[in-house]
């Protein structure tokens, strides 16, 4: 999964929200920066370029990530965490970003007082979440080119996790009662721009939970063939561009 997620969604999905999430991070002139859910480094990557004089110390859950990640991104110090328990001690990062990852933490609260405890009293959480799956224009297509693929049974992963977090003010009473308050929550639109409707499709059937979904059924190839047909017949052949929205925040510790 590491690999097909790198190849096909990170620089169609990922990589424009990695540069504004890096270029707001360096304005913060971070000295040591914790970043979670690091994947395989899209963000960690246009933090180094944005911020060169920070260390970085990149996390994941996904074992596979951190290897994938530290291959491609080994200017930063890798290493496997999950964010609900960090491996860090107290107040040790001035910056904690994570880019897409807090959707999939079954415990915010857990995981955003594991933030306040390894930053400095001083320090930054800067993050962002996915808008509702109806302002991605990519994920949309795709999730109605499922659906009508397999009526009834088609996995619901990108409404329900990457695009189940959406309420800024659920973000903000969830930080609250890890100790930490909301400081910003900005909504950001950018265009993702991929080589065909059939490099997105292979992207989001290979490279997210979906994959494992389809896996064990034996029409997986019939449906897979249906999405491609269904998201190029709607998105149209050759290069193609939608709209994605996203929601920034920053954070702080009120002490
Ligand atoms: C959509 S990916 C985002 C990866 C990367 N930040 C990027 O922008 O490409 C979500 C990541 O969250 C990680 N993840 C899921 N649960 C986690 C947890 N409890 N702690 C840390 N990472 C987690 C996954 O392994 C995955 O790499």
């Amino acid at each position: 999964m590491p690999e097909a997620y790198e190849r096909h969604l990170v620089p169609v999905l990922f990589r424009p929200f990695a540069t504004d999430l890096a270029a707001r991070a360096a304005a913060l002139r971070p000295r040591k920066v914790l970043e979670l859910a690091a994947g395989t480094g899209a963000l960690t990557s246009a933090l180094l370029t944005a911020a060169p004089t920070a260390s970085v110390v990149a996390s994941d859950l996904n074992e596979a990530m951190v290897a994938a990640g530290s291959a491609r991104e080994p200017r930063a110090d890798w290493q496997q965490a999950d964010a609900q328990e960090l491996p860090f001690e107290d107040g040790g990062f001035d910056l904690v970003v994570c880019q897409f990852g807090v959707m999939f933490f079954p415990d915010r609260p857990a995981a955003y007082a594991e933030v306040r405890r390894v930053l400095t009293p001083q320090g930054r959480f800067l993050f962002n979440s996915w808008g509702p799956l109806s302002t991605h224009g990519f994920g949309a297509a795709f999730q109605d080119a499922l659906e009508q693929s397999m009526p009834g049974r088609a996995p619901a992963f990108l409404e329900d996790v990457p695009h189940g977090y959406t309420d800024p003010a659920l973000v903000a009473s969830d930080l609250e009662a890890a100790g930490l308050a909301l400081d910003t929550a900005d909504e950001v639109t950018l265009d993702a721009v991929a080589a065909s409707a059939a490099s997105i499709s292979t992207g989001f059937l290979t490279g997210t939970p979906v994959s494992a979904a389809l896996e064990s059924r034996r029409d997986a190839r019939t449906i897979r063939a249906s999405v491609t047909r269904r998201m190029t017949d709607r998105l149209g052949s050759g290069p193609v561009t939608a709209a994605m929205t996203a929601t920034v925040y920053t954070a702080h510790r009120p002490d």
